[in-house]
Order: C-alpha cells, then structure tokens, then sequence
C-alpha cells in the first residue's frame, strides 16, 4: 500500500482529485467506482472546479457507487442517488444514463446485488476505487464481521455506523438500519484503489488497516491483499502509524 501524507483535509481532497482527473485524462472512458460520505466532499468539489476551470470532461466516464440505503427511494434528501447529484453530478458534463447506484427499493435486494456485480464486470471492472474509512474499519457498507462478504446485497448496519451516520439525519431513530453495499468482490477486482481519511476518529481504523492482521473484523484489511492501493490521509489519520 502506497501511503501519501497531505497537511489536512483540503490538501488530502487536492491529490484525490489531482489522481482522478489524471484518470480520466488517460482513458475518458473510465469506470470509477465512488464513495459517499463526508470524506469525499472535497474531492468532489475539486473535480468539479476542474471541470469548470480545466475543461476535465467527463462526458465519457462511467460511475458506480458503493452503497445505497435501503428503504429510501432515490429522491430523498439522504439517499447517496440525491447525495451524489448534488455534490458531483449534477456539475460536470457527466451523461445520466452512464451512473450507477444501487437501487434502495430493490424488491429482492440480494438478487439486486447479483445483477450490479455483473453490471461491474459488463462494464469491464472499475478502473479506480474510491474509497473512505468507517471508524470502526468498514469500506462501502461492509461491517466487521466474522467472515468477508463477497457479493454486493442487503446488510445490516451496526450501531456504531448508525451513530457515525446520524449527523446526517434529523435524528439517529431515521437512520435506515439497512443498505445495499458492494461486496469485496468487487471492490478487489478494481485495477486500483484509492483510499481516503481524515481526522483523529480514523487513526485506530488506518492503523488496523495498515499494520494490524487481515481481519474480517477490519473490513479495510483486506485491501493489504489488493496490488495496487494508494492511501491519502492528513497527518491526524495517520498518527498511530509505527513507520
Ligand atoms: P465518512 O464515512 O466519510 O462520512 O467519515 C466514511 C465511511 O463510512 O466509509
């Protein structure tokens, strides 16, 4: 894992969204998986001001999420569909029907799942990955568990997501208990993963990541399996690091 130190969180989201653009300048065709959550605001923000500034097009490029609340139909204010339009889409020359986001009212979310892993690799794999941290080390909506969950379906959030997730909610009673999440299947088969934190409440889950054993109870372990990730963190998420 390559781990590139930025001074704080808006340089952190300057070299995220220096690494995309160079992405999408070599192959406009690109597939980029992405992330919701406070994390990638600010790469997103810098994407769009290159679009704006820089003329970076993304006319061409496809996009698949990670995860999508379940229950919450694509109009709500808190679903990651809304949450994307207005943090990302809706400012770049990105073509509609090239975006992908789990659908929260699947009717059989698992069978639902199947189809988006295959969608993935009709689309021939995601070319970059992004990816935040949870607290608590989980990537997408893939919770400490006993084993790795391969394929993108229905889970259960645990508490301390729903907590983390709160302060996006009214209240922590509206947090959807639920979500569709991308399996590590296809996060793994992603050529490259590019992997974000910020801030003191992600230092213990960078340091299990990083130094701890492969553990399905840090979910973002495995990524110690993937060739090719490359780490960006300001210096509090990387205080505990030993190196
Ligand atoms: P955050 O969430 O970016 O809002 O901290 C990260 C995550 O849960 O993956």
């Amino acid at each position: 894992m390559l781990i590139i130190k930025a001074q704080d969180y808006n340089d952190m989201s300057r070299k995220a969204a220096r690494f995309i653009a160079a992405q999408v300048q070599l192959k406009p065709n690109s597939v980029l998986g992405l992330a919701t959550g406070s994390t990638p605001l600010g790469t997103y923000r810098e994407l769009i001001r290159f679009h704006r500034q820089e003329e970076l097009s993304f006319c061409d490029v496809r996009t698949v999420n990670l995860d999508e609340y379940y229950g919450l139909p694509s109009t709500h204010p808190q679903s990651y569909c809304h949450y994307m339009q207005e943090h990302l889409f809706n400012h770049i020359d990105i073509t509609p029907g090239n975006t992908h986001i789990p659908d929260g009212l699947a009717d059989d979310p698992n069978a639902y799942g199947r189809e988006y892993d295959d969608l993935i690799v009709c689309m021939g794999g995601i070319d970059v990955q992004l990816l935040g941290i949870g607290s608590k080390g989980h990537i997408a909506f893939n919770e400490p568990s006993q084993v790795f969950s391969t394929q993108t379906r229905l889970v259960d959030l645990n508490e301390t997501t729903i907590e983390d997730n709160a302060r996006f909610f009214e209240s922590e009673e509206e947090v959807p208990r639920q979500a569709i999440s991308m399996g590590m299947k296809s996060i793994m088969a992603a050529k490259r993963i590019l992997i974000l934190a910020s801030g003191n409440g992600k230092a213990e889950a960078v340091k299990a990541m990083v130094e701890g054993p492969v553990d399905p109870m840090v979910p973002a372990s495995i990524l110690q399996l993937h060739p090719d990730v490359i780490l960006i963190a300001d210096a509090t998420a990387l205080s505990l690091l030993a190196q």
